[in-house]
Formats: structure tokens, C-alpha cells, sequence
């Protein structure tokens, strides 16, 4: 491609919203039937609002091997019953692909596991990059009262995304706010 020419692009802060956007994706909680552990909360808040959860701005390249693609993910503030606002989380389709995750702002946890059960729950911080090994499924949790968690991320432009296979069973951690404060509880309904 000749006219394909290196690019710059500006993550400012406090907004984080990209210079560049391709694409903007809203998830909202009525894309998230059957993720929340308590389910009745679930139905209970989305009879009175189909509240925003999570924002994705995409910079697009051409989703082959040997690109990289490139964007913000923005995770609100809130729960449903006690559980934290979350993203659907998700394996790449092409499993040995990787990704890189950069904390702008915010605070919460990735919740992360292979397809073998092994499990692991990261914190994350401004100024923090989280590496998602090949063959781990990820999930970003916000765990801030007011603040949203906005990460910058980029991954392979081939990787895909498998969501079917977390809707279907997932994860083996839940994020919770406990009474003395967080709590990373194993999560009774992950089906094998
Ligand atoms: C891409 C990736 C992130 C997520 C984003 C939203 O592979 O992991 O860009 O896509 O954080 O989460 P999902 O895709 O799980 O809705
Ligand atoms: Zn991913």
C-alpha cells in the first residue's frame, strides 16, 4: 500500500478520547444478559435503565497478521448488586495471540484465564502495562466509585474475538464489593 504512511494520534487526558477514531463502540447493560452474577439486580436495573457500561474508540487498520489495532477502553463506575461494572470479556479467536493493555486513568482488575482454568486477577493502576499472554481470555473490571478506568490497548490485527465461549461459561473469578471492601470470590455458576 503506498499511501499507507506512518500516523501519530493524541491521547488527551483528562478526556482520553483519541485524536483519531474510526470507530466508537457503546456497550450498554442490556448487551451483557446472563454475565452479571446477580441476576436479579440485573433484570431490576434494566427495567428502569439501559445504563451505558463500557465505551471501545477503534483506530482501524486492515485486521491481517502483522498489524497492529490500536484503541481506548473506557469502563464506567457503577455495579449490578454487588458486583462491578465489567467488559463482556472476551478470547481472541486465533488463541496464540497476545495483547497489551497501558492504565491512563482509574482503578480496578483484569480477570483472566486459559482455556486449561488456570486464573489470574491483575490489579490495575495509572502508569501500569498489562501483558495478556497468548491463550488467555480477559476481562476489564472498574473498581473506582466515580472514576471511569480507561486503558490503551493494541493487539495483533488477525487475533478475532471469541465471545460465545465466555457468554456461555464465564469466568472463574467474579469482582465483588464485599463489606470490608473488594473481594475476588470464585464464581459459583462458571459452568465447564
Ligand atoms: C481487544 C480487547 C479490548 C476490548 C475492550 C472491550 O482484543 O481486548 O479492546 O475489546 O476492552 O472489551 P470486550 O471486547 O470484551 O467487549
Ligand atoms: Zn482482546
Amino acid at each position: 500500500m503506498t499511501d499507507d504512511r506512518p500516523f501519530r494520534f493524541t491521547i488527551p487526558i483528562p478526556s482520553a478520547v483519541p485524536s483519531r477514531v474510526d470507530h466508537h463502540i457503546e456497550r450498554r447493560l442490556s448487551a451483557m444478559k446472563g454475565q452479571f452474577y446477580d441476576t436479579q439486580a440485573y433484570e431490576a436495573m434494566l427495567a428502569n435503565e439501559d445504563l451505558l457500561l463500557y465505551e471501545v474508540y477503534e483506530i482501524k487498520r486492515p485486521e491481517v497478521a502483522g498489524e497492529l489495532l490500536m484503541g481506548i477502553s473506557v469502563v464506567h463506575p457503577g455495579k449490578v448488586g454487588r458486583e462491578f461494572f465489567m467488559t463482556k470479556g472476551h478470547y481472541h479467536t486465533v488463541l496464540d495471540t497476545a495483547e497489551i493493555y497501558y492504565v491512563l486513568k482509574g482503578e480496578g482488575f483484569m480477570v483472566m484465564e486459559t482455556p486449561e482454568g488456570i486464573c489470574a486477577v491483575e490489579p490495575l493502576s495509572p502508569g501500569q502495562v498489562l501483558y495478556v499472554p497468548p491463550r488467555w481470555a480477559h476481562r476489564s473490571v472498574c473498581t473506582s466509585r466515580r472514576e471511569d478506568l480507561v486503558t490503551f490497548f493494541a493487539y495483533p490485527g488477525n487475533a478475532g474475538h471469541d465471545y460465545g465461549t465466555i457468554e456461555q461459561k464465564g469466568f472463574h473469578k467474579l469482582v465483588m464489593e464485599g463489606p470490608d471492601g473488594i473481594e475476588i470470590t470464585d464464581n459459583p455458576r462458571w459452568r465447564a
